[in-house]
């Protein structure tokens, strides 16, 4: 049985060590080198070329590298009944908490004025907003979203939560399903969304949801591209009604030279480092997958189908 690691453009010397660390008599094989597709059972993929897993005729699973996984349900030949899984780790998690706690308090404290300021050699202290002031507003409260908001409540901001089920995280104001929606927004000063991308999260940054929030709101986008309609938020920016926007995904990546946002003054550009997956960190429960998959235990981390994520 062997493991496949489908990852174009990613360095996957670093993966096939620290699996190895694990299991040296491990047979893994990197894409294209795949040898015959029948002795492929577990593939782990980050971005693999639509059509290429339907190849292998016994696989068993597919891994993705990663805490999303709709780089996998976008492939329309996706083989049949292959269960998929996912990353979930702790490390992954503290992470992008501190990619959400380092955007609020660069906006909170006024950093990217000071760095324009220092350009200028120009003195001049503004007013921070206090954290007990400020409403964090975070869509999706799951591995991450929950983590963040939890360390942001400790950290005495006021933390909204908006998630499919409400769930409940102490501290934290929640809100579930569409119909708390307006709510949810029309009481939160920065908007976080750490949402999965689904059909229905896809376009959820839109103009009708900048408009339900309050008047000079900042979002911070550190999941998918996809969910943010970019010409709505740079429409926000211009009438003013929203005041800045922190973004480390991208409808396209990497983002295009002649993008808007690389020179916008309200927008600060990340290049989708906000959670970077640990191949050290995250190899044992791969591993143990893969264990699981060749011994036909259940799985870790499934995906569920229907709700994409
Ligand atoms: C990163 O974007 C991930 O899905 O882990």
């Amino acid at each position: 049985m062997a493991i496949l690691v489908i990852a174009p453009g990613m360095r996957t010397v670093s993966w096939v060590k620290h699996l190895k660390a694990i299991d040296p008599d491990l047979d893994i094989r990197i894409w294209p080198e795949s040898g015959k597709p029948e002795e492929i059972e577990f593939a782990l993929v980050w971005r693999h070329p639509p059509g290429e897993l339907r190849k292998y005729p016994n696989l068993r699973c597919i891994a993705s590298l990663g805490a999303g996984v709709d780089h996998i349900l976008r492939d329309p030949d996706l083989p049949a009944g292959v269960p998929i899984s996912r990353v979930v780790d702790r490390s992954m998690a503290r992470s992008m908490t501190e990619y959400v706690v380092l955007s609020v308090l660069n906006y909170c404290r006024h950093f990217e004025a000071y760095r324009q300021d220092q350009l200028q050699r120009r003195w001049k202290p503004r007013i921070p907003r206090r954290t007990r002031d400020v409403r964090i507003g975070i869509m999706g409260l799951g591995q991450l979203g929950g983590h963040a908001a939890a360390t942001l409540v400790r950290l005495g901001f006021q933390v909204r939560g908006w998630s499919r089920t409400g769930r409940r995280i102490e501290g934290v104001i929640s809100y579930a399903d569409g119909k708390q929606l307006d709510k949810f927004l029309s009481a939160t000063d920065i908007l976080v969304c750490l949402l999965p991308l689904t059909q229905a999260t896809e376009r959820i940054l839109s103009r009708r949801t900048f408009a339900k929030l309050p008047p000079e709101a900042y979002v911070i986008n550190a999941a998918r591209g996809r969910h943010l309609v970019e010409e709505d938020l740079l429409e926000a920016l211009e009438s003013g009604h929203l005041s800045g926007a922190c973004l480390d995904v991208f409808q396209h990546e990497p983002l295009p030279p002649e993008h808007p946002f690389w020179r916008h003054p309200k927008i600060t550009v990340t290049p989708h480092i906000s959670s970077l997956t640990d191949p050290k960190a995250v190899a044992p429960q791969l591993v143990e997958n893969y264990r699981r998959a060749r011994d036909g235990k259940p799985l870790l981390n499934l995906v569920d189908m229907q709700l994409g994520y």
